[in-house]
């Protein structure tokens, strides 16, 4: 059955949940406030890199199954079904999230809806945020609108955003404990396609819900800094990281997967989802149940530090007046997303330090001179590392991974590497002659 869907926020997550959306044949509307990423969404462009979007995106836009607009009426007129997707990003000054974009969300739609609806919650939020924005709507929908709110928390990966919303490894659904109505009935609706592939959906309540969330990104950036840490115990007894960590990985109640050492987690999630957790925590009287994700930032910001003390003394003690190379400033592969990117913010410090910093990133230049505009950036990593005293892999893009020592030799000062991700082929780059330091490895 075709549904009639709203999605509030195209970023990420946004923008992917309505191209998938439309991709499971519903009719959809995204709507977003910024003008310029309308503009673009409706002519079939992503405003962002992410692998195989702009496909399905093109795809619904061209069928007209997908539109956008910025109209809050037009969307509570067109749809029954209403997600959001906007972002709750850090609050500035502390460590809490922050919820304005959520609550007007709420607040302009609740009111414009005129029959039964039900709105989905989306966006990452403190657990408790979905009950209170129940509440008001419970407070100001109109009579005979029957607004039901419900939690639907995403758990997509960037770079991987299609991919985790068609085929997500489970659905999970919070819904008020206050008498059940018909949201569960059109999740299933919604989600048939995947629920029809047994893809596990579990029903909760809303505050369960908000806190699987929570619970996964804290366990994998617990799971990150714990290998980080032994990281750090490799490097002072002179182990090898990334060999324990294959040993340790075979253990099925392990797994080998988030367990790559190097320059630690950073994005657009990771890092505030953890202290947005520490900080309601503190507000519901449980914050000794998650001081060790203190200790978890602890560990991840020591690896940024480390990364440029590595860079130091790989130029002989003083990064005054060196020439730093740094390949990667995307958070990760595959996205140009640089929020809280590890590899720009050391970029960042080593230039603090009085050294000369020249970054190549495939994709995330152009957000990268947004944030960072006093670092110089190249278009080729070749033109990065010319006359370099030591270059630094940041993010383990497969251009970098695949690079020839060789097609870099002739062009720095020095052949020396620094390898912040643990994801290139030592052999291959001592056996050319440069000198290779990788993280936690001997
Ligand atoms: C994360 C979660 O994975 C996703 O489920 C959630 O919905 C949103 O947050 P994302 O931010 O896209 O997704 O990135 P992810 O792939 O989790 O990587 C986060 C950071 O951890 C990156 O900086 C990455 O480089 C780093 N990382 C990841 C490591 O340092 N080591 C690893 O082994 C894995």
């Amino acid at each position: 059955m075709t549904c009639r869907i709203a999605v509030f926020g195209t970023g990420y997550l946004g923008a992917t949940h309505a191209a998938c959306m439309a991709e499971l044949g519903h009719e959809v509307l995204g709507v977003d406030v910024d003008a310029a990423k309308l503009a673009k969404l409706e002519a079939g462009e992503v405003p962002f890199y992410e692998p195989g979007l702009a496909e399905v995106l093109k795809r619904n836009v061209d069928s007209g199954r997908l539109r956008f607009t910025s109209s809050y009426e037009e969307a509570a007129d067109f749809a029954d079904v209403h997600f959001i997707g906007v972002g709750t990003p850090q609050r500035k000054g502390d460590f809490g999230a922050d919820l304005t974009y959520v609550n007007a969300v709420v607040d302009q739609l609740g009111p414009l809806i005129t029959r039964p609806s039900v709105i989905f919650g989306k966006s990452t939020v403190p657990v408790g945020t979905a009950e209170a924005l129940a509440r008001r709507l419970d407070a100001f929908s109109r009579p005979g609108a029957e607004i039901e709110l419900a939690w639907n928390p995403e758990f997509l990966r960037e770079g991987f955003a299609v991919e985790d919303t068609l085929h997500p490894d489970r659905m999970v659904l919070g819904l008020r404990k206050t008498g059940r109505g018909r949201a569960e009935e059109v999740a299933r609706q919604v989600y048939k396609k995947l629920l029809d592939e047994e893809i596990p959906f579990i029903i909760t309540d809303l505050s369960t819900a908000e806190l699987v969330k929570t619970a996964a990104n804290a366990f994998l950036a617990t799971k990150i800094s714990f290998i980080n840490a032994m990281s750090e115990v490799c490097e002072a007894a002179g182990g090898d990281v990334t060999t324990l960590a294959d040993a340790i990985g075979y253990d099925a109640r392990i797994g080998r997967r988030f367990l790559n050492a190097g320059i630690g987690f950073g994005g657009g999630c990771l890092p505030k989802d953890i202290r947005a957790f520490m900080a309601r925590a503190g507000e519901i009287g449980a914050d000794e149940a998650l001081t060790f994700l203190r200790e978890v930032d602890n560990i991840n910001m020591r690896r940024r530090t480390r990364t440029v003390e590595l860079a130091r003394e790989a130029v002989g003690g003083s990064l005054l007046g060196a020439r730093v190379a740094v390949l990667g400033a995307a958070f990760k592969p595959n996205s140009d997303d640089v929020r809280d990117s590890p590899a720009l913010n050391i970029a960042g410090q080593i230039q603090l330090q009085g050294a000369s910093v020249s970054v190549y990133d495939p994709k995330a230049i152009e957000n990268s001179r947004r944030i960072f505009p006093t670092l110089s950036y190249e278009s080729t990593a070749v033109d990065a590392c010319k006359g370099a005293d030591v270059v630094l892999v940041l993010t383990e893009w497969s251009e970098f991974r695949e690079m020839d020592p060789r097609a870099l030799s002739n062009v720095v000062r020095t052949k020396r590497i620094i390898d912040g991700r643990n994801c290139l082929d030592r052999d291959r780059w001592t056996e050319a002659g440069w000198g290779y330091r990788g993280m936690g490895r001997s």
